[in-house]
């Protein structure tokens, strides 16, 4: 898809948001492309947070008193803007977590009490280890058994195997959305209708797609999604669960605390209704608001306009990067987004990635923590640029110069 020059994607404008790509690194312009590990905050978002600290801050769903009231309707909006901009169908549904890994192991944890020896649990082979490690601890606490949807070469998931997987003991699915590693997007409809065929609910880890798409929860029909405002131009240490009201009222509390009760004596406690039963103790207030607004952010430049720039970018650095010899991409689905994992032969990733630091490009070097996909492969981990759309070509070249320089150096 091109990008319409007649919308209002203009990234000189896009560029003047964010205060931090006008630093420099070593004495060099930075150029961030290390968007999948986190994104940069516009000034719109930090506005939000200096006027939450300058002006509201207090503590929410407590007080009477008028900081308190305008805190908790400010973090209660954000909430329903998190429910608006993924379609849930209740803001009860829209879960307040620090992030990605915690919306996972609530749902994991929850899960504890409904499984049992027999159970499957299928996870597919480009997982963040973030949707590896609970299932596992899940499964050592309940006998289940959890099962690898295989993937190719070009680390796309092998979907014929993933029908022969399932059957009437798979509980289970969880997947991600786009590979944090390869940049993968994987066909999450076909996923989430197969598992439903056989009863099982789905849990989709939407970290890295949703700094590049929209997803719609009801029309995706999926049960859980998840997902962290720190890669969506918000802050870190908050996050979202969705999940399907029928499945966030049979799932128990994960943890015990202020906020999530109803009533508590000595001999019994009751649980206060959703979303709160999953919310013990204060929450990130400031970062919950400036999730939001960093969700009205993107909206204002638009989803559409988002990934044709980056698609653009993508085939721009991968055409660009290839001319390089020795150099070799990991992750060439048709199906990607702007990640581009690769590796110079002979020479060690980490290598490459600390010159690039000296020429101020920052990326990811080593396993992503994506172990399993660079087991895979037979590589101890991969150079990682990721790009965000308020990065340019002219980036592009300063990369692939700083690759040609490493290369020279190293060899
Ligand atoms: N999950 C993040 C990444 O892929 C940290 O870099």
């Amino acid at each position: 898809m091109k990008v319409n020059s007649s919308n209002n994607f203009n990234i000189d404008k896009i560029r003047k948001d964010f205060p931090i790509l006008s630093r420099k690194v070593n004495g060099k312009p930075l150029v961030y492309l290390d968007n999948g590990a986190t994104s940069q905050t516009p000034t719109q978002v930090i506005d939000v947070i200096v006027d939450y600290y300058s002006n509201y801050n207090a503590n929410i769903h407590r007080g009477v008193h008028t900081l308190s009231q305008e805190a908790t309707d400010k973090y209660e909006e954000a909430r329903h803007k998190i429910q608006k901009h993924f379609n849930a169908k209740h803001a009860h549904e829209i879960i307040m977590t620090s992030g990605t890994t915690e919306s996972i192991n609530l749902v994991a944890h929850g899960f504890g009490s409904l499984l049992t020896k027999g159970d499957e649990i299928i996870v597919s082979a480009l997982e963040h280890h973030s949707n590896i490690v609970p299932w596992q601890m899940l499964c050592e606490k309940t006998g289940a058994t959890l099962i690898v949807i295989p993937m190719n070469d070009a680390g796309e998931l092998v979907m014929g195997e993933y029908n022969n997987l399932l059957s009437e003991n798979t509980k289970l699915v969880f997947v991600n959305h786009i590979s944090n590693a390869l940049g993968t997007i994987n066909p999450i409809e076909e996923i989430i209708e197969k598992a439903h065929q056989v009863g099982a609910a789905v849990l989709v880890d939407g970290a890295q797609a949703c700094p590049h798409v929209k997803p719609d929860v009801q029309a995706l029909d999926v049960d859980f999604y998840v997902a962290s405002a720190h890669k969506m131009c918000g802050p870190t240490g908050v996050g979202m669960l969705y999940g399907k009201e029928a499945w966030l009222n049979k799932l128990p509390p994960y943890q015990g605390g202020g906020e999530m009760i109803a009533d508590v004596t000595f001999e019994k406690t009751t649980y206060a209704d959703l979303p709160h039963k999953f919310e013990a103790g204060t929450p990130n207030i400031c970062g919950g608001i400036a999730f939001g607004a960093a969700i009205d952010y993107l909206n204002g430049i638009g989803f559409e306009s988002i990934a044709a720039y980056e698609h653009e970018l993508l085939e721009y650095a991968t055409k660009k990067l290839l001319e390089i010899e020795g150099l070799k991409i990991y992750g060439t689905s048709k199906n990607k987004t702007s990640v581009i994992s690769f590796n110079l032969e002979g020479i060690h990733p980490y290598d490459v990635g600390t010159i690039l630091d000296k020429l101020g490009i920052a990326v990811r070097t080593g396993h992503h923590c994506a172990q399993p996909i660079m087991a895979y492969f037979k590589i101890p981990g991969t150079i990682r640029a990721s790009f965000a759309f308020y990065n340019t070509k002219e980036e592009v070249d300063v990369l692939v110069e700083g690759v040609k320089k490493a290369k020279m150096m190293l060899t």
